[in-house]
């Protein structure tokens, strides 16, 4: 299924992450774009999509009851990426994914914008308590991005995947919902994960996300 619309302000404009049609991401403009390795490096695939396994992807999407995803727009571009909150535990947990897959809008804070409008829309209407994500360690953008919203790091999956010719790690990272801190740690914090920070900016996005999100 789709996310309700949502609207956040960036360096370059407006953020929108919104439902959008099988042709906006079954075409072969996107297509091109998909086939860029650089794009698709750290996403653990080793194909190149085609027009028809956009369209499979999308009537899968649309029907799909436990992951909401959104498109990602800048000001009035056309479709630019898709992010996504899969639901692992209702009420729970969720696993959240992105991408940009036009290279022209990297750098620019949609990352870092985004996941505070989807983080604020997984306690505001979801009511999670815990978010997980894996980075591949080279993926310094999308490990920021995701850190400055308060997700920390839980560990590794150490030569997880073969990448342009080489073994690389996965760190495993984890948001925790600042209300729900003590119920969702009463098993206890292993030692060496620091979580002070790490909730200090959850609760920051939380805020963030209450007075700058537009719905
Ligand atoms: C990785 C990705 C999500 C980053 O998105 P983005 O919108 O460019 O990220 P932001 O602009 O919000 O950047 C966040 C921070 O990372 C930095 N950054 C972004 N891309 C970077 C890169 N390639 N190398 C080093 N730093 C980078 C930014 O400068 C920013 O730093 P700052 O907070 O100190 O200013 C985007 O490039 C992408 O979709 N890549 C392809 C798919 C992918 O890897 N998805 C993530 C899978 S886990």
């Amino acid at each position: 299924m789709f996310g309700k619309k949502m609207m956040i302000e960036c360096k370059d404009g407006i953020v929108q992450l919104k439902p959008f049609q099988m042709e906006e991401i079954a075409n072969a403009k996107v297509i091109e774009m998909m086939a860029d390795a650089e794009v698709t490096q750290y996403l653990t695939m080793v194909n190149s999509p085609t027009i028809e396994d956009k369209e499979d992807w999308w009537k899968k999407t649309r029907k799909e009851k436990n992951t909401i995803v959104w498109g990602i727009y800048l000001n009035d571009s056309e479709l630019l990426g898709v992010t996504s909150l899969e639901i692992t535990s209702p009420n729970h947990s969720a696993e959240s994914g992105f991408l940009i897959f036009n290279k022209k809008y990297w750098k620019k804070g949609i990352a870092s914008r985004s996941h505070i409008a989807r983080t604020f829309y997984a306690t505001h209407f979801l009511n999670l308590k815990t978010i997980i994500s894996g980075v591949f360690s080279p993926n310094i953008g999308s490990f920021k991005a995701l850190q400055s919203v308060g997700y920390f790091v839980t560990g590794y999956r150490l030569g997880s995947h073969y990448i342009n010719g080489k073994f690389k790690n996965i760190i495993n990272l984890q948001w925790v919902n600042p209300k729900y801190a003590d119920l969702v740690l009463e098993d206890g914090i292993p030692k060496d994960i620091v979580l002070d920070s790490a909730l200090n900016l959850a609760k920051r996005t939380l805020e963030i996300g209450e007075n700058e999100v537009v719905f």
